[in-house]
């Protein structure tokens, strides 16, 4: 048994695991945060990403003990109390779900993306998605969810850039 500390979602937790247990499990099981999801449980579906230290992992391959000391996010931590991010919102929006099992995946993985690549092409943000799986959606709602969410993020930033400018 091993004696660790991390923060999620801003929180702090001191607790004693097995060397085997899984992120996502103890995330799940030992933290409450269920909100992380578990499909494949062999690195391929995405469900369980989740964001250790602002990168994007795979719970399901990252053992617990690995997460001493780090702060990870969940989709739990995503939304501003009652407000969800504007990619959450977009999610919303343009139906990109439909049983909602693979979404905190999707929004994890998309959330980091976005951050590297604020104005993303098309073909960036195929790729990005190409790391995650859905069975339900055809991934075109999830497409423009995205599409819509860089435009704005892009915009927004376009917008404080000419308001700080020397006029
Ligand atoms: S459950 Fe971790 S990648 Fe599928
Ligand atoms: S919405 Fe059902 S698996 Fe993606």
């Amino acid at each position: 048994m091993h004696a660790i500390s991390l923060t999620v979602n801003g929180r702090d937790h001191d607790l004693v695991i097995e060397a085997r247990r899984t992120l996502a499990d103890m995330l799940r099981h030992d933290l409450g945060y269920t909100g992380t999801h578990l499909g494949c449980e062999h690195g391929i579906c995405g469900a369980c990403t989740v964001l250790m230290d602002a990168a994007p992992v795979r719970a399901c391959l990252v053992f617990g003990v690995q997460a001493d000391g780090t702060e990870v996010r969940t989709v739990e931590g995503l939304a501003d109390a009652e407000q969800l991010s504007d990619l959450q919102q977009s999610f919303s929006d343009h139906h990109a779900l439909q049983c909602g099992f693979c979404t905190p995946g999707f929004v994890i993985s998309v959330t980091a993306f976005l951050w590297e690549h604020p104005d993303p092409t098309d073909g960036q943000i195929r790729d990005a998605l190409s790391g995650n799986l859905c069975r339900c959606t055809g991934y075109q709602g999830i497409l423009a969810a995205v599409r819509a969410a860089a435009d704005s993020i892009s915009t927004a930033a376009q917008e404080t850039k000419h308001t700080q400018e020397p006029r």
